[in-house]
């Protein structure tokens, strides 16, 4: 099977790439499952439902988001008419919304996709490894489910490939987000599960992490409150990474970055 994972959505110049792009990722990638995280789309600050609906009919089948996802009130009475949009799994029991969701791609496979968040420097939540354990008592790759996305949005790189590690051989890919810079570890972990520690954002790279520049360089010169923060407004680059997974098992056969447009170099798997 074919995955596509595209990281955090930026503001309009992000949302502009990431929704001109994925109709072509999908056709020339033959991607059966295109997975976006879209917890910056709305002015860098969470999701709206007419966001949700534009990258559905770009062709995303489930959107992942992450510690912004309350951003816009209108969100919270939303989330539950929505199963493909998904909030962290490892918020509090009774947290509208749902954290797992299976979809099921056109040929009848069914792809597990998980949103979970990490705790190192981010608000203190259930642990997302034990988190883990208990979906894959639930999700067995190869076996009641074809394939397993886990979005893991987190702050330090040490979390992160820890999770990849304790996933491996459990998921066919661990992509880590919230950070917005893509790293450049993209591998198959010896167990066979896909890792990168993080995708990158689909946004405007001339800035600071996707926003305007000027405000976070006073923020840090003068340590005084700074103005509203602006997503960056410049051409973004779309950050994504694709997944190649073996039928019978689930596990990745193959993992390449994806980076089309803007500033930083671009990426393309082979053929
Ligand atoms: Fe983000
Ligand atoms: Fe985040």
């Amino acid at each position: 099977m074919r995955l596509l994972h595209l990281g955090d959505v930026l503001g309009q110049s992000g949302r502009k790439a990431a929704l001109d792009t994925l109709p072509m990722l999908r056709d020339r990638l033959s991607v059966d499952i295109a997975v976006v995280n879209v917890e910056n789309s709305a002015h860098g600050f969470g999701v709206t439902a007419k966001i949700c609906k534009e990258f559905y009919d770009a062709g995303a089948d489930v959107l992942t988001t992450g510690n912004h996802i309350w951003d816009q009130r209108e969100i919270i009475a939303y989330i539950d008419e929505d199963e493909k949009l998904l909030r962290p799994w490892n918020f509090p029991d009774g947290t509208p919304g749902k954290g797992d969701y299976v979809f099921k791609t056109r040929s009848g496979k069914k792809v597990c996709v998980v949103n979970m968040m990490g705790r190192l420097y981010m608000d203190p939540l259930a642990c997302p490894f034990q988190g883990a354990n208990k979906l894959f008592s639930k999700y067995r790759l190869g076996k009641n489910v074809d394939a397993m996305i886990i979005d893991f949005h987190a702050e330090t790189t040490s979390e992160k490939m820890a999770f990849g590690h304790h996933c491996d051989g459990r998921a066919s890919l661990v992509v880590g987000t919230h950070t917005h810079v893509p790293t450049a570890d993209a591998q198959i972990l010896p167990g066979g599960t896909g890792y990168q520690t993080d995708v990158g954002m689909c946004g405007d790279f001339d800035s600071v992490i996707g926003m305007k520049k000027e405000n976070s360089i006073r923020k840090f010169l003068t340590k005084m409150p700074a103005g509203r923060f602006e997503p960056a407004e410049g051409t973004a680059t779309v950050c994504g990474v694709f997944v190649e997974t073996d039928d019978a098992t689930g596990l990745a056969k193959r993992i390449e970055p994806v980076r089309i447009g803007g500033r930083l170099k671009g990426s393309w798997p082979s053929a």
